[in-house]
């Protein structure tokens, strides 16, 4: 095992939660009656953003638009890679208009946006970890998506089904802990994805259901730090066993809309 890991600094996309809210429900994390304080969400989201900087990180933001309560969910808004970005296609109507936002976002820091033609939403489901795009499906992303963004990309997509509806976005179940390695929750994928995932990441990190019900899988690693929910308690001891700092960031009000740390952060990947 190494002991010493690296950290790569990273360009990361946000999107302050000025208008968030749980007002429709699209996932079964959502209630609509529970109510949100809005204060305590944009104050956590604020810990997460002060959490990128200090470690070195940069943080861009989009200007989050008054309607959209989800819009705090960057990471649905597209999937970069190598300068190139695949754009968002959303599954809920409540959600589709916010994909217009991220494009202009995009073209107006310089990259030339191709918008795909199926529902495909972004980093939610499609993973870059390493040589692959790992692909989520089942709930959301479709196969044509996958292939999609294979094309735009140049890097061949590894299609995942997801089959639990508590994790029905792929960052919900797994994420990239550096180019070699990965974390997840198996309990979250068919058994044939299962056994592509054991295929291609022998030495992976498994997470246990109560970890990934905590979130813990939604995280957001730089090779060393992964910024984690501090209730995935397991998982946060076993970063350390295998030589990751653990960076604790509690995102709970933003939990009852489905989403953690790692929905809330878009890595833009330059050329
Ligand atoms: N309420 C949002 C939805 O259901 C949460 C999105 C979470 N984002 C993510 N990348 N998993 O679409």
């Amino acid at each position: 095992m190494k002991t010493s890991r690296v950290a790569r600094r990273r360009r990361y996309l946000l999107c302050e939660p000025r208008h968030f809210d749980v007002r429709y429900a699209i996932n079964p994390w959502m209630r609509v009656d529970g109510g949100v304080d809005r204060a305590l969400a944009l104050a956590q989201w604020t810990r997460l953003a002060d959490t990128y900087r200090e470690l070195g990180h940069t943080v861009d933001t989009v200007e989050p638009v008054p309607g959209l309560p989800d819009m705090v969910f960057a990471a649905n808004g597209a999937v970069t890679l190598g300068g190139r970005v695949l754009g968002a296609r959303f599954h809920a109507e409540e959600r589709r208009p916010e994909a217009a936002a991220f494009q202009a976002w995009f073209k107006a820091a310089g990259f030339d946006v191709h918008m795909p033609e199926t529902v495909s939403e972004g980093e939610g489901d499609l993973v870059p970890a390493g040589r692959w795009v790992l692909a989520g499906t089942g709930f959301r992303t479709t196969l044509t998506a996958h292939h999609e963004a294979q094309e735009l990309l140049g890097v061949p997509t590894v299609g995942l089904r997801l089959t639990d509806p508590y994790f029905y976005h792929l960052d919900t179940a797994l994420f990239a802990l550096d180019d070699e390695n990965v974390c997840y929750y198996p309990g979250a994928f068919s058994p044939g994805s299962r056994e592509v995932l054991r295929g291609l990441f022998p030495d992976a990190l498994l997470a246990t259901r109560e970890d990934a019900l905590a979130f813990g899988l939604n995280s957001v690693s730089d090779g060393r730090h992964v910024v984690v929910a501090p209730q995935a308690e397991g998982l946060v001891e076993q970063l350390s066993a295998h030589g990751y700092v653990p960076v604790p960031v509690d995102l709970s009000e933003l939990h009852k809309a489905g989403g953690g740390i790692k929905c809330c952060t878009q890595e833009v990947r330059s050329a």
